[in-house]
């Protein structure tokens, strides 16, 4: 599948948001994934719906929501309706019943759905969900925090689903999120994902257009 690259605004300055939307998307950006945590899903508050609705003005880059909040069926719609094109929710954090339901409020409202894993979630978590999804996230780090290390053991998890998706729903991308730079995107494509999250590496570097071509050239070798 095609390498795509999703630049993190966790990792933006939050003063100068807009510029750095422009910024990334003029640097060869697929896909703006955006993080939103509640602060007991995660150790960690970000940002929410306001902000998302600024940023879907001021671009027309494919918005990637990540919501790593509790029973995010709660908010499918309204994230839907405030700009995403996608929206990613986790499997720890609601029931099975919930997480059918917030699939099939994100699809009313014609945009694609995703399905997340924490590192200690197994692949067999997210079987039944596997034919109804456009995406499945894999994390590479805890969910909470920019800038901490990839977690290689994830690897067999995305090879493992890439292979099941192979033969059920061959156009679902997988995504891998956390600590990805050039040493690690390789192996994340390598095992099968082709989306690749990054925020610290991209973002705290000068030159962004710099940061995700070598990125798409360490996978391309
Ligand atoms: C972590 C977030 C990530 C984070 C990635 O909970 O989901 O998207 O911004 O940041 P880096 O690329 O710095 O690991
Ligand atoms: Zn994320």
């Amino acid at each position: 599948m095609d390498l795509k690259i999703a630049p993190s605004i966790l990792s933006a300055d939050f003063a100068v948001l807009g510029d750095e939307v422009r910024d990334v998307r003029d640097a060869g950006a697929d896909y703006l994934h955006f993080d939103v945590m509640d602060g007991l899903f995660t150790p960690n508050i970000s940002v929410g719906l306001p902000v998302l609705r600024s940023i879907r003005k001021a671009t027309d880059l494919f918005i990637d929501v990540h919501l790593m909040i509790d029973r995010p069926v709660r908010y499918a719609e309204a994230f839907c309706d405030s700009g995403a094109d996608l929206v990613n929710f986790h499997v720890e954090a609601d029931s099975e019943e919930n997480s059918f339901e917030a699939i099939r409020l994100i699809r009313a409202k014609g945009k694609k759905t995703g399905i997340t894993l924490k590192p200690a979630t197994p692949a067999s978590a997210i079987m039944p969900f596997l034919p109804l999804v456009d995406m499945v996230l894999v994390m590479t780090v805890e969910p909470g925090f920019g800038g901490q290390s990839f977690m290689t053991d994830q690897l067999p998890k995305i090879t493992e689903l890439r292979t099941v998706l192979d033969r059920i729903n061959p156009a679902c991308e997988i995504e891998v999120d956390g600590g990805i730079n050039e040493e690690t995107a390789v192996h994340a494509f390598r095992a099968g994902a082709n989306v690749l999250v990054s925020g610290s590496m991209i973002f705290r570097s000068p030159d962004r257009a710099d940061a995700i071509r070598r990125l798409r050239r360490a996978c391309s070798i």
